[in-house]
C-alpha cells in the first residue's frame, strides 16, 4: 500500500510535467545558477580571531552571519622549504613586467592580491606582492621568457576554485592569472568545434554555447567562476562525465607557453590526428607544472530538447548501486547524470543554504540519487523515464523520488548537489577526499571512517556515483592535530589497497603533491619528474605541487 502510493506520487508528479518547460532546451539550460562569483566574494573577513592556531572570521551570506574557519596551513609552509634557487622580485623587475603588460597588467593592489593568495578552501595562503594579467599569448611567452632567466618563480591561476590549494602561491611565486584572455575565438556549427582563449569563465562559455544550440561537455559547480584554461589543467570532471567523458577526450587541441617562453601550437581542430605523440594530453590535468595554458579547441554536443530529472532515494548504498546499473541498461543512450548524496550531506545543505527544502520530506532516507535524462524525443525519453521508475519503485530498488515538474524544481534539485561544497565551508573546518574508489567498496570507506571518527566530526559522502568518484568530506567544529592524524595517512592507504586513486578529479595540488605514491608507481612518478625537468628545467612552474619536491630536486 505504502509502496503504491509512492509510486502515484511519482507518476503523478511525471503526468503533471510542465511541457513547455521540457520541450525546449531552457529546461536545462535556464538552471537559475546561484552566482558562484557573488557568493565567493561575501567570504570577506571583517572581524577574525585565532584558535587553535587556525584563524576564525565571520562571513555574512545572504544576510545571515556564519564563522569561516581559515586554516592558513602553516605546516606545509614550515614543512616545505622555500626553493632557495628562486629570486626574489625587484623594482627592475616590475618596471620590467610593466613594459610588457602596462600599468594594468601589473597587480600590486594588497587587497587584490590578499584574494589571489588565499584559495577557495581557506586553507592556504601564500605571500606574493604581484600578479601579472597578460592579455595575448605573446605577452604570456614574454613573462614566462623573463621569468626563466631570473628564476623567478610563478603559478598560473584561473578562477582559483582549485579544491587542492594548487592555485596559489605558497612563499612569493609570482602570480599570472590568464583572465583577461577571454575571447572566443571561433566556433563551427557543423563540427560543434569551439575555439577560445583560456580565460574564459565556463559559464560563459556555457551561455554563449546555449544560444547557439550547443552544450560544452562539463559542468561544474564552480562555473560561475572557474576558467576553460584552469578546467583543462586540472582536467576537470563533474555532473557531465558520465555522458561526455573527460576532457581528455574532448578537448581537441590547445596552445601552451613553455616555461622558456616557447609558444607551443598544438590548437588542432581534429577529431583524428594520430602524428605521433599527442603531447597537449601532458598539460591536460598537470595543474599549471608544465605550461600555461592561452587557448582551446573543445568538442561540443548540441542541445537536445527533452531533459529530465529526478531525484529520488534509496535505503542502503547496495540500492545505488543497483540503480545505477539498471539505470545505465534501461536509460543507457539518453542517461546524462547520476550523482549520489547521503542524508548527512543533504542535511548540510538545508541547514546551511537557505531557500531550498528537502524535496522528498514525507520520510527520513539514507541515499538520494539524482538521475538526469537527455534526449531529443520528448515522449519516448519521458516513456522510458517513467518505466524506469516505476520498475525501480516496484522492486525496491527505490522507495521515493520526485521527477521535476518545471524550471524551479530543476534548479532547486541541482542546487541541492552542487551547495554540497558551499554548505560545507558554511559548518565549519572540513577536510575533503576526492577518490575514485571501485563503486561497490565505495561507501565502506564512508562508514569506516565513521567508526574512527565517532561523534567528533560529521562524515558526510557525496558525488559522481556514475563515474566512481566519491568526495568524502569530514566536517568538524575546528581543524585539529588529532583529527587530521585519526584520517590521514587512513584515507589515503585504504583507497590505495583498494587500487583507487586519492584524486579523481580535482587534481593534487599542494594538498596531494607529497602523496603521490599511493596512486602512481616510483616508475611513473620517477618518468613524470623527468618530463617536468625537461618542459621547465629551473623548475619555475608552479613548484611545491603535484610531484614532491624532494623527487624533482634529485632527478
Ligand atoms: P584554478 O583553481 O585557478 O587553478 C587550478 C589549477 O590549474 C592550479 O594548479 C593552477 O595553477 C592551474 N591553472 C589554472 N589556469 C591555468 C592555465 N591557464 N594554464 C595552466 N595552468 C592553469 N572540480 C571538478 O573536477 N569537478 C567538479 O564537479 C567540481 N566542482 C566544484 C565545485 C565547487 C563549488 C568548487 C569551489 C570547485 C569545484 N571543482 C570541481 C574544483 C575546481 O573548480 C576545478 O578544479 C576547476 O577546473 C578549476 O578551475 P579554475 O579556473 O578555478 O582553476
Ligand atoms: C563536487 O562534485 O561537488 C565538486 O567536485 C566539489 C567537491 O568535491 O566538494
Ligand atoms: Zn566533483
Amino acid at each position: 500500500m505504502e509502496k503504491w502510493r509512492l509510486t502515484y506520487r511519482l507518476l503523478k508528479h511525471s503526468s503533471n510535467f510542465d511541457r513547455r518547460l521540457t520541450s525546449g532546451h531552457r529546461y536545462l539550460f535556464g538552471r537559475t545558477f546561484i552566482p558562484f562569483k557573488e557568493n565567493f566574494r561575501t567570504l570577506e573577513c571583517p572581524s577574525r580571531s585565532y584558535v587553535n592556531g587556525a584563524s576564525v572570521s565571520f562571513a555574512i551570506v545572504n544576510g545571515n552571519s556564519y564563522a569561516v574557519q581559515h586554516r592558513y596551513l602553516a605546516s606545509v609552509a614550515s614543512t616545505t622549504q622555500r626553493n632557495p634557487d628562486f629570486s626574489k622580485i625587484t623594482s627592475d623587475d616590475i618596471s620590467y613586467f610593466k613594459k610588457i603588460l602596462g600599468e594594468r597588467g601589473v597587480v600590486q593592489d594588497e587587497e587584490k592580491l590578499a584574494d589571489a593568495n588565499t584559495d577557495w578552501m581557506r586553507k592556504h595562503k601564500g605571500s606574493s606582492k604581484l600578479m601579472l594579467q597578460p592579455r595575448i599569448t605573446e605577452e604570456v611567452s614574454q613573462i614566462l621568457k623573463y621569468c626563466n632567466s631570473r628564476c623567478l618563480a610563478v603559478v598560473p591561476q584561473g578562477g582559483n576554485t582549485g579544491l587542492v590549494g594548487g592555485s596559489v602561491p605558497v612563499f612569493d611565486e609570482v602570480i599570472i592569472n590568464v583572465g583577461s584572455m577571454n575571447n572566443i575565438l571561433s566556433f563551427d556549427k557543423v563540427s560543434g568545434i569551439l575555439v577560445c582563449e583560456a580565460g574564459c569563465i565556463l559559464e560563459n562559455l556555457i551561455s554563449f554555447l546555449d544560444n547557439q544550440g550547443f552544450i560544452m561537455p562539463l559542468d561544474l559547480g564552480a562555473k560561475g567562476s572557474c576558467q576553460i584554461g584552469g578546467n583543462v589543467s586540472t582536467n576537470a570532471g563533474g555532473l557531465r562525465l558520465i555522458r561526455y567523458g573527460s576532457l581528455h577526450g574532448s578537448v581537441l587541441g590547445l596552445e601552451a607557453v613553455l616555461a622558456n617562453g616557447t609558444v607551443l601550437d598544438m590548437l588542432g581542430t581534429l577529431r583524428k590526428d594520430n602524428t605521433g605523440y599527442d603531447l597537449k594530453h601532458l598539460f591536460i590535468g598537470s595543474e599549471g607544472s608544465l605550461g600555461i595554458v592561452t587557448k582551446v579547441s573543445i568538442l561540443t554536443p548540441p542541445m537536445l530538447s527533452s531533459v529530465n530529472l529526478a531525484f529520488l532515494a534509496c535505503e542502503d548504498y547496495a540500492s545505488c548501486q543497483k540503480l545505477l546499473l539498471e539505470a545505465k541498461r534501461k536509460l543507457g543512450e539518453i542517461l546524462s547524470a547520476f550523482e549520489f548524496l547521503d542524508a548527512n550531506a543533504l542535511n548540510v545543505v538545508l541547514k546551511h543554504l537557505d531557500g531550498l527544502r528537502d524535496p522528498l520530506p514525507s520520510s527520513v532516507h539514507n541515499f538520494y540519487v539524482l538521475i538526469e535524462t537527455t534526449g531529443s524525443m520528448e515522449s519516448h525519453d519521458k516513456e522510458k523515464l517513467e518505466a524506469f521508475l516505476l520498475q525501480s519503485m516496484n522492486s525496491g530498488i527505490i522507495t521515493d523520488g520526485v521527477l521535476a515538474q518545471d524550471i524551479n524544481q530543476t534548479s532547486s534539485f541541482w542546487r541541492i548537489r552542487e551547495g554540497i561544497p558551499e554548505a560545507l565551508m558554511k559548518a565549519g573546518a572540513v577536510y575533503k577526499y576526492d577518490l575514485s574508489v571501485p563503486p561497490e567498496k565505495m561507501y565502506e570507506l564512508v562508514e569506516e571512517m565513521r567508526a574512527r571518527l565517532g561523534s567528533a566530526a560529521n562524515v558526510v559522502a557525496y558525488g559522481h556515483l556514475g563515474d566512481g568518484n566519491l568526495h568524502l568530506n569530514i566536517s568538524a567544529p575546528q581543524y585539529t592535530d588529532g583529527l587530521s592524524s585519526k584520517i590521514e595517512p587512513f584515507v589515503y592507504e585504504w583507497t590505495s589497497k583498494h587500487r583507487g586513486s586519492i584524486s579523481a578529479e580535482h587534481g593534487l595540488g599542494l594538498m596531494k603533491a607529497d602523496k603521490i605514491h599511493y596512486s602512481k608507481s616510483p616508475e611513473t612518478v620517477l618518468l613524470m619528474a623527468a618530463i617536468k625537468k625537461l618542459l621547465d628545467p629551473n623548475r619555475i612552474l608552479n613548484p611545491y605541487k603535484v610531484l614532491p619536491p624532494s623527487i624533482l630536486s634529485q632527478s
